[in-house]
This record gives structure tokens, sequence and C-alpha cells, in this order.
């Protein structure tokens, strides 16, 4: 512990976005919590250094600094600031939101251990859970969102724990979450929930009785698309588990990066309602347009999980998925005609950020590889920022009047993101 939190923090999730985890006495009197930038912390005396060490052998919580590595001033506060957002006993920031999850895993899982992933899912979570965990000698089955007899059928007796994003990636799949924690309880199975689409202004899961949840820091949480890091929240004691890994695996976020993390999560419930309402407006407008073929957003009646994300969600965030009703080369003419948004791979920032997953996140595979997952050629994932609605909703209605119309080259029956709906 290095710092001592204040003790009223308020009662409102915006209150506490500024205020959580902050000691009001800080160095030098300075209002903001400063970047303490070294690598290493040093001892006055021997005497210091042997009840440093003496804590450690007993288990208790470190009173100082050590070791860079082990925990900065700054990550400390940002961990109690999660915590505190998402009703936690305890938090751990890492380098990225893959170093949360991957760290998240390696702790969990044993060699002949099983577990269950949900299909539509940010594809380095599914290619590390397939291609590295099976290394180490863990099995990994993929069941589709929503279909909770095949997530039961998917359980053997090695199955250890259940991984899920809500929502997920890029149909905005929202897990029934007391269904879900039902039934991993009813088989003594751990839930991991990958809530980065979420965030805690939207949705707690923990609230559910979830046991941990992840998130890529680098989106919504940081905010300005101008850092990555990555989040895990749960018991203390099992963050204490997960923490000893990353002390030896090392993924830690810089003190730099963690105070554009702390300074972007006192914005997060103004930017938070924003997000949510450029993606209901956008969705609204996208689904009422002739160019559009179908809108996946989970605010929309339309939407499988409509219900299940109107009973948990607050607001439904800031990414809005939808086909053209045109092919990959017509969907790409009219990505190249939107005036707003930049073209790339991430999402949540201030600056909105479009991409067609066929030609970025899922370049690499071949068309039928695509179909299998569900991610048509005239995909387009559109992650709003918070520039005002009218503009995104004009420059979108200027970008969709140069789509040429064109019928979609998928058969409607035969595809995997047919089925997922
Ligand atoms: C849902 C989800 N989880 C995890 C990640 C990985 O996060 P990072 O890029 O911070 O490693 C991403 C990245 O896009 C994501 O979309």
């Amino acid at each position: 512990m290095f710092t001592k939190p204040r003790r009223w923090e308020g009662e409102h999730f915006d209150t506490q976005s500024v205020h959580a985890g902050e000691p009001k006495e800080k160095p030098f009197g300075s209002l903001t919590m400063p970047i303490v930038q070294t690598s290493t912390y040093h001892f006055e005396n021997t005497a210091a250094l042997v009840e440093h060490m003496q804590r450690k052998v007993d288990g208790l919580e470190p009173l100082r600094g050590e070791y860079g590595r082990y925990g900065n001033p700054t990550q400390e506060v940002v961990e109690q600031k999660m915590a505190a957002l998402e009703g936690a006993e305890s938090a751990l920031v890492m380098a990225s939101g893959m170093a949360a999850i991957t760290c998240t895993l390696l702790t969990l899982l044993s060699s002949g251990d099983h577990f269950i992933l949900t299909v539509d899912c940010y594809r380095k979570t599914r290619q590390f859970s397939l291609e590295v965990m099976s290394k180490l000698g863990v099995s990994c089955s993929l069941v589709p969102l929503g279909d909770y007899t095949a997530l039961e059928a998917a359980i053997t007796p090695r199955t250890k724990l259940i991984f899920s994003e809500t929502p997920t990636n890029p149909y905005l799949r929202v897990a029934d979450l007391p269904r879900l924690v039902d039934l991993a309880r009813r088989h003594g199975l751990l839930t991991v929930v990958d809530a980065t689409f979420g965030t805690p202004y939207n949705i707690r899961p923990l609230d559910y009785g979830v046991d941990l949840v992840i998130h890529s820091a680098t989106k919504y949480l940081g905010g300005h698309n101008d850092l990555l890091a990555g989040v895990v929240v749960g018991s203390a004691e099992q963050i204490k588990q997960i923490r000893e890994v990353h002390n030896m695996m090392g993924a830690v976020a810089s003190p730099h990066t963690l105070y554009l993390l702390l300074r972007g999560l006192k914005t997060l419930a103004l930017r938070m309602a924003r997000h949510n309402e450029n993606g209901l407006r956008v969705a609204q407008f996208l689904e009422r347009h002739p160019a559009v073929r179908r809108v996946w957003y989970p605010g929309l009646p339309s939407h499988p999980d409509y219900e299940v994300a109107t009973r948990q969600m607050k607001g439904f965030g800031g990414v809005v998925s939808f086909e053209l009703a045109t092919d990959l080369e017509g969907t790409a003419r009219f990505i190249d005609a939107l005036r707003i948004p930049y073209m790339g791979p991430s999402l949540g920032g201030v600056e909105s950020i479009v991409e067609q997953p066929a030609l970025m996140s899922h370049f690499t595979l071949d068309e039928k590889e695509r179909e299998e997952l569900g991610i048509r050629g005239e995909l387009v994932r559109y992650a709003l920022g918070v520039e005002d609605p009218e503009d995104l909703i004009a420059d979108l209605a200027q970008a969709l009047d140069q789509v040429p119309r064109k019928a979609s080259v998928y058969p409607e029956e035969t595809t995997q993101h047919t089925q997922h709906s």
C-alpha cells in the first residue's frame, strides 16, 4: 500500500470515477496523482528492509514499494479506482487487455484442464485459447453465446471455467449473466467475463455473481486512443494469485500510461453517456436506411439479446455493427467516403473509428474461414466516438448515398452469423 485512499468517495458512479482510490493528500500538495517515474525503490536502512521482507513472508500487503514490476503508486490508485467502480474487492492493472486475459487464464488453468469460450469474441483471445493454451495441455471448446444448452453440453469433468465477452465483438451479443452464473455454479465452474465493450458504467458483471471481470483499458477506460492497458477485477484472493503470476510475467503498464488511464477514468461517466447516445441514435438511423441490410446493436428491439441487454445494461455503448446492401468492394467505397471516423482497429476512444473486419481484423483468413465465423465482406464495425450525433449521422448519410446496391453473395441460411442471431 503506497497510498491511503480518501474516506468518502461519493455514492454515485460519476463521483467515484473522479475521486475513488485517490488519497486526498498527495505528494507536494499536488491535486493530481503524480507520475512516479522510478524502476525501483530504496530502503532507508536494514531495519526498514527487513520489516518489508517480513511482511512478504507473513503474506501481508506491502506498505511501500520494492521494485517497479511489483507495483507503482499510480498503478495502485488506478487499481483502487477500478475496484470501486466495479464493486470489487481488488483489481490488477497490466500492460494490455491481452496481458490481463493471458495472465488470468495461465493462473487459473493447469495442464489437463478444459475451459469454454464463447465463439463471438476478440480474435486474439480465441487464438491464444486454441493455439497457446493447447500447447500447455489445456483444452478449449467454443460455444455460441446465447446457446445455453450447447454451453451445458460442452461441460466435461475437466472443465474449470467459462470465459465470455459481454457485449461481444463484433456482433454485440449480450450474455444472460444470471443464467450463465447459475449454470456455472451448478457445475462448480469459475466465470470470467471480458466486459471491455460494456465498461462498469453500463454493466457490472460482479453484481451478478461473475468471479472475474477483464477489460482492455485501451478502449473506453483510457478513452483517448493514446494508451494500451488491461485490468482484471475480482476477489482479493483471486487477484492476489493472478498478481503473483503477473509479477513473474512482467507485463507492467508504465507509470506514464497509468497516469493517462487515471485521467481517462475521471471522465468515464461523461464519455459513456455520449457513447451510449451516439450508439443508439446511429443504430436507429442505420436500421431505417435502405442501403443497410442489417444492424446489430443491443439497444435495438431487432437485436437477438435486446431483452437481456435492457434488463442488465444501463446503456449499450458506442459500437454499432452493420451490413450494407452491397458487396465487399461497395463496402470499402462506403468506408472511404466517410469523413469523420479514422479507419483503424480499435474502439472506445473520443475519436470515432471504423473498420471493415474482412479487410482488417480478419484479413489473413480466406473467405470460407471468415464465413464460418460469420464475418461477411459487407460487415462494418463502427466504434462511435464522442462527436455530435447529428454530424456523425450526416456523415453516414452522405457516405451511404455513394454505396452501389448489390445482392449479398452469401445465401442467408448457410452462414454462421445467421445462426448466431
Ligand atoms: C473485447 C476485447 N478484449 C480484449 C482486447 C485486447 O485488448 P488490448 O488490445 O488492450 O490488448 C480487445 C482488443 O481489441 C477487445 O476488443
